[in-house]
């Protein structure tokens, strides 16, 4: 069923409800018109624990990538102890494909506010973080000036909307990266936050019990703050009236993909864009309804789920439902950001594949072996591929030097090296043809070390 009203985008005119050409900063005054901080009184007269409990009976999950769900994660804070707690909302947003969060930047920074405001008396929280990628000039500017209107609003700082309830002077302070990809991964990120190089931390401990400056820290989303206004004002049960249930016989603690999603639609289509819509719309709806269809009318050829480190959607999945399940119903890693990237029939899918591996070889901070190794030697390999100087070896061997990288067969310290994994494997796996087309035909002849595995 399509979205019957817009939620995240309640005030930024998006299709089918509005005309992107309108599109304008929602100011304070326009946002206060429009029942803007009225979730945060509501949240500040309720006890922060059922907060939490209202968030966690929504199942409201993370949508910066992992899918984790948000009440659980703000319930592993441990007790007070009277010192500084943090809150770093995730703005990095540098996946390929990926530029929702920057929408409700753009258009409707106080959606994002409030959600921070909330969590932070939910969670009781010190500080808030915004750490923006560096290249989002614009949008740190147009962070910046909705901060200081909601300073000016109490929403932060001394006697504000928290500070009269939980006797707190709670800040929050833009943070601006400086334009590395791997400074998303949350732990690189507070390290980046604590002014160091942004190399991921080992886990455990995980940031809730020792995050920025070594201080129990919350992590989220733009898109997964900004979701809480919402829920707060109407409710788990309305929340869950969207969206997909978890699949059939999973125990109630498999998380289900409940809500409305941001899908950032870009490629060989007719409007690329970001679109509003519940969470398990198909891929074809979301092409034909929203985006108006292929490009030029060609024939649909893969896409990319949610940023390029979720794998590939061949061409027989077209109808794919975009869900948290996507992973394992249609051999992905999963849903990711939603940020779709589409192919039409034309699309050389042997030099995407190498630009993929080039920007992960790029960005690979080199702490773990596989991955510095991993993803510079894949990148090698694609070129002699691209350039029509490859054999069928060398698909066997990009294979391998994939399949053995991966913080899931254990030996990184953190999920690029999935990413580039999932992205070469799935597409090795669903487009192998277009390879083969590519390289050399040459006997398969197996390599010693496959052998010893
Ligand atoms: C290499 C890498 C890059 C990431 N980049 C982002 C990002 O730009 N934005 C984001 O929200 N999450 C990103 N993540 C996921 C974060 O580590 C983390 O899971 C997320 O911010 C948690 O927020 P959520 O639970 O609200 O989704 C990245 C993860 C990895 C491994
Ligand atoms: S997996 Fe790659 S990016 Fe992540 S910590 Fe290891 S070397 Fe760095």
């Amino acid at each position: 069923m399509p979205l019957a009203e817009p939620i995240l985008c309640k005030r930024i005119p998006t299709p089918p409800w509005g005309d992107p050409r309108d599109r304008a900063l929602v100011t304070l005054d326009q946002y206060l018109e429009t029942d803007g901080y009225q979730a945060l009184r509501q949240a500040v007269k309720t006890d922060p624990k059922d907060v939490i409990d209202l968030v966690k009976a929504s199942e409201l999950r993370g949508r910066g990538g992992a899918g984790f769900p948000a009440g659980m994660k703000w319930s592993f804070l441990p007790p007070e102890d009277g010192d500084r707690r943090y809150l770093a909302i995730n703005c990095d947003e540098a996946e390929p494909g990926t530029f929702k969060d920057r929408m409700i930047v753009d258009f409707d920074p106080h959606i994002l506010l409030e959600g921070i405001a909330i969590c932070m008396h939910a969670c009781r929280l010190d500080t808030a973080y915004i750490y923006i990628r560096g290249e989002y000039h614009a949008q740190a500017k147009t962070l910046q000036h909705a901060v200081a209107e909601a300073y000016k609003y109490s929403v932060f700082g001394k006697d504000s909307i928290l500070g009269q309830i939980n006797g707190r002077d709670p800040q929050c302070y833009v943070h601006r990266g400086a334009g590395a990809y791997i400074c998303g991964e949350e732990t690189a990120l507070l390290e980046s936050l604590e002014g160091k190089r942004g190399w991921p931390r080992i886990k455990p401990p995980f940031p809730a019990v020792e995050g920025a400056f070594a201080r129990p820290t919350i992590i989220n989303n733009v898109e997964t703050l900004a979701m809480v206004g919402p829920i707060v004002l109407k409710g788990a049960d309305w929340f869950k009236s969207m969206g997909t249930q978890r699949p059939e016989g999973a125990p109630p603690t498999v998380p289900a993909s409940f809500g409305p999603k941001l899908y950032g639609v870009s490629g060989h289509v007719n409007r690329p864009g970001v679109y509003e819509d519940e969470l398990g719309i198909t891929l074809s709806e979301l092409i034909e309804n929203h985006c108006g269809g292929m490009r030029n009318g060609k024939k649909f050829k893969a896409a990319i789920p949610g940023g390029i480190s979720m794998g590939i959607l061949g061409t027989d999945q077209y109808d794919a439902k975009l869900d948290f399940d996507i992973g394992k119903a249609y051999g992905c890693l999963g849903l990711g950001t939603a940020g779709v990237i589409v192919m039409d029939e034309d699309t050389d899918i042997v030099a995407a594949t190498r630009n993929i591996v080039r920007f992960f070889a790029h960005e690979s901070c080199g702490q773990c072996t596989p991955c510095r190794e991993g993803t510079a030697w894949m990148y090698k390999l694609l070129t002699r591929i691209e350039n029509g100087g490859g054999t069928t070896n060398d698909l066997d061997l990009l294979l391998e030097l994939a399949g053995s990288m991966g913080s899931m067969p254990g030996t990184t310290i953190c999920g690029l090296a999935d990413g580039a994994n999932w992205a070469v494997r799935t597409i090795l796996n669903k487009f192998r043809g277009d390879f083969e087309k590519r390289v050399r035909k040459q006997r398969y002849v197996s390599l010693p070390v496959a052998a010893t595995r």
